[in-house]
């Protein structure tokens, strides 16, 4: 991507990957509601994001896992100001934007961009691709004059025919459509996207190619990603760093490998264990399965002490009375793997590893 335009400090070419860019701490989204109950109107909250907290460093992808209605949009919402958080605080860059006015937000609608999980409904259906991509190009001031040029240029950069800059969303495909939702995103040179479901939509042919050339843009681009996704399958060879969700917090959070290799929250577990398993269809033995039942309770009233207690396979009195702390990984208390360093936090009073969930494959198989 040309950057020719771009004089900001810490564009991509110019940052060390270890730089923080993204700091959202003890982040909350109440939604205040009121409905009728009998003969009484009564005012309830929707906590739909419930305090929580995590870093994106410069190039970094940070998975944001979890199951339906547990907050990674709203979460989405906030990092990109769409919506306003009731509680904490996002730093991008070493600057507070958490309340910011619209007035205010100029540069942060340009450095963070998002890529939505719909691409029928996110693309106008009455513009042409060329005056979709061209808009933002408008809006922050890029390649003026040459802005067909720079059009051509992204469309070839995720994959599409650059002479196509006429046609309209109904004319491409829904993966097509998608890469026109990548390519609008990447037109103002971000430096963090924010990728929502991006290819749940798709079909599962589809979905592979989607993702190769959003990791191939991530390297070639030095982006930092947050990726959103309701399975731990799908992000596994995408992200650095994963960050488990249930409703409303983060119960588990840390660097790829040890996620995957010896996850210690229940949920984690459970989720790993439904993420589609390559191995079996390459013969190796299944791994463990182990089966979620109930539903997701209400953000509206969740359950006292840990969140996961109704459904969790451990749970004891403690588990009601005090909600657990996301706290040091216990593996990475008790064990060397301390001293091999990295990230690894989780929330629950009764940590253990599993590392049976995941097998790899192995190089002959
Ligand atoms: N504007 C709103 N007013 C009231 N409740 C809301 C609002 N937006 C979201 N919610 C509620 O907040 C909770 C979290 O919603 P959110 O869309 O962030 O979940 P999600 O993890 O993205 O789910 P999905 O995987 O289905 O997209 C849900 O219970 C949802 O109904
Ligand atoms: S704190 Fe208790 S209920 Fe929550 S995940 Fe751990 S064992 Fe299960
Ligand atoms: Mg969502």
């Amino acid at each position: 991507m040309s950057t020719a335009t771009d004089t900001r400090p810490g564009t991509p070419t110019g940052a060390s990957s270890a730089e923080t860019l993204l700091t959202v701490k003890d982040l909350q989204r109440h939604f205040p509601f009121r409905e009728v109950q009998g003969l009484k109107m009564v005012s309830a909250t929707v906590r739909a994001v419930d305090g929580i907290s995590f870093e994106v460093r410069q190039g970094q992808t940070l998975g944001l896992v979890g199951e339906s209605g547990c907050g990674k949009s709203t979460t989405s919402r906030l990092i990109t100001r769409l919506d306003e958080p009731t509680g904490g605080s996002i730093t991008f860059e070493g600057r507070d934007i958490t309340h910011l006015k619209e007035s205010q937000l100029r540069g942060i609608r340009r450095d963070v961009q998002m890529i939505f999980q719909d691409p029928y409904s996110s693309l106008n259906p009455r513009q042409t691709v060329g005056a979709i991509l061209t808009t933002p190009l408008r809006v922050h001031g890029l390649h003026k004059g040459k802005e067909r040029q720079r059009v051509q240029e992204l469309l070839e950069l995720v994959g599409l025919n650059p002479e196509h800059i006429n046609r309209y969303p109904s004319e491409f495909s829904g993966g097509q459509r998608q890469r026109i939702g990548i390519a609008r995103a990447l037109a103002v040179e971000p430096k963090l996207i924010i990728a929502d479901e991006p290819v749940s939509a798709l079909d599962v042919s589809i979905q592979a190619q989607v993702m190769n050339l959003l990791a191939k843009l991530r390297d070639e681009l030095d982006l930092a990603f947050i990726f959103v996704a309701h399975d731990l399958g799908i992000v596994r060879h995408f992200c650095d760093q994963v960050a488990v969700m249930y409703l409303g917090k983060i119960v588990e959070y840390g660097d790829k490998k040890k996620i995957y290799e010896a996850p210690e929250h229940p949920y984690t577990q459970a989720l790993l264990s439904a993420a589609p398993d390559i191995n079996v269809a390459r013969g190796v033995a299944p791994k463990e399965r182990i089966r979620l039942v109930g539903d997701v309770p209400s953000p509206i009233d969740p359950p006292s002490g840990c969140r996961f207690r109704t459904r969790c396979w451990k749970a004891q009195e403690i588990c009601a009375q005090q909600e657990p702390p996301l706290v040091a990984a216990e593996s990475d208390v008790a064990t060397r793997r301390r001293r091999e360093g990295g990230l690894h936090l989780q929330a629950c009073h009764f940590p253990e590893a599993k590392t049976d969930l995941v097998a790899e494959v192995p190089a002959e198989a």
